[in-house]
């Protein structure tokens, strides 16, 4: 498949849908991906991993291929380094839940941090979150990062950072980042939600412990995500779903839990989500994700060209499109970005988004509480659609004075 078939395959804007630049927060789904859905249901539906019947076989082995596919798309070294979750948000929770945390751990997080990476670690009682701020040029610091690992001493216990910032699309220098937080002893988590989706990503050069992302952010079923790690690095968490398939021996008296993945994926499956998983990660495997980063970066060239300039605009992060991935979030000075979301679907067909991005933190200490107007693309989006984007913002700055 290339991008152009895969946009064919698109049912909502194959048919004359809107210009979808609303894919950080959720992406489209291709047809074979609805299919696979849909062939559970009418097909299968049945349970996984246990009954062997014909049924219950294909399922476990859709389920198996999906994990493995997984697997191949980050370089992790297969099936038995993935966990399933519902999202990136309790793929983070189970670890930051999991850990038996002692009284004076630090966990380092950044200051552009989605609610996701930095609630569940500001909840850990026992533990104190400090944070690692982003340079003038709104580029990850690494000095400042590896000063604060120096400060925090013994006391570091983890390092959880995003990857790619649904904020403004930068990236940080992930291996690097793993090679401090190692010298100093500390565990590394990575929230993959805006890498993995749209770039090459190989976990193991990374040197993470954890990674966290969302399949519904990558073609795949809405509430499926996973957690990577390694079977004893999972043999080392607290399961926050424990129950049935997790154990090998349960009696009244005691119970011992599966060792590796199996221990966190309480209960029945989400067997549908698996099978579109399978098909997602199939796409995507055979379209390269070096070809997905570079149409994205296409797309966000055109728009942050064309709306750099414009009255009262200002791009969050570094200039060059290519250290934004696929999102420009644009900040507008005396104008409401909620308002300019509204029209630009009512008046263009543009879906974009405004608001905080749940980056609250990050607009408070920039004392830009309306938050940002952001496009963020995706494969199947094309150049035309960029500047249509353009040429409908520039409309709307000029129709629109400033407050
Ligand atoms: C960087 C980042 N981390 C975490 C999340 C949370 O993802 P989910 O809502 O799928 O759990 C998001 C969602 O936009 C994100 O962009």
């Amino acid at each position: 498949m290339n991008l152009k078939q895969l946009r064919e395959s698109v049912p909502t804007i194959s048919e004359n849908g809107p210009i979808y630049l609303d894919n950080a927060c959720v992406t489209l789904r291709p047809q074979p991906v609805i299919d696979a859905i849909n062939h559970y249901y009418t097909r299968e539906p049945s349970c996984g991993g246990r009954s062997a019947h014909k049924w219950g076989m294909a399922v476990t082995r859709t389920e198996f291929s999906a994990r493995d596919g997984i697997a191949k798309l980050v370089g992790a070294e297969g099936a038995s380094n993935v966990v399933f979750s519902r999202n990136t948000t309790q793929a983070i929770n189970q670890v930051a839940h999991g850990i038996n945390w002692s009284k004076g751990d630090i966990v380092i997080i950044s200051d552009k941090e989605h609610n996701s990476n930095s609630i569940p670690w500001r909840m850990q009682e026992s533990v104190e979150v400090k944070v690692t701020k982003t340079n003038e040029d709104g580029r990850f610091d690494l000095e400042q990062f590896e000063q604060l690992c120096s400060e925090a001493g013994s006391n570091l216990r983890m390092v959880a950072l995003s990857h790619s910032r649904n904020l403004d699309g930068t990236s940080i220098p992930a291996k690097e980042c793993g090679k401090i937080a190692k010298d100093h002893d500390a565990l590394y988590l990575l929230d993959a939600a805006q890498s993995v989706p749209h770039r090459p990503v190989n976990i193991r050069e990374i040197g993470a412990d954890f990674v966290a992302f969302s399949i519904h952010k990558m073609m795949g079923p809405s509430g499926m995500g996973a957690l990577i790690g390694s079977p004893e690095g999972f043999d080392q968490l607290k399961s926050i779903a424990a129950g049935g398939q997790t154990v090998s021996h349960s009696s009244l008296d005691g119970f011992t839990f599966k060792p590796g993945a199996p221990h966190l994926e309480g209960g029945l499956g989400h067997y549908a989500g698996y099978y579109g998983t399978n098909s997602a990660v199939k796409i995507l495997n055979e379209l390269s994700m070096e070809q997905v980063h570079n149409r994205e970066v296409e797309i966000n060239t055109i728009i942050s060209n064309g709306v750099k300039d414009l009255d009262g605009m200002s791009i969050i992060g570094p200039e060059s499109a290519e250290e934004r991935g696929g999102i420009t979030s644009i900040l507008m000075e005396g104008r409401d970005p909620h308002q300019f979301s509204m029209l630009l679907d009512e008046a263009f067909g543009i879906y974009a988004r405004s608001g905080l991005h749940c980056v609250d933190p990050w607009f408070h200490e920039n004392q830009t509480p309306r938050g940002s107007l952001r496009f963020s693309s995706y494969a199947y989006n094309t150049l035309d659609e960029a500047k249509l984007a353009v040429e409908a913002i520039t409309e709307l700055v000029e129709a629109i004075p400033r407050s």
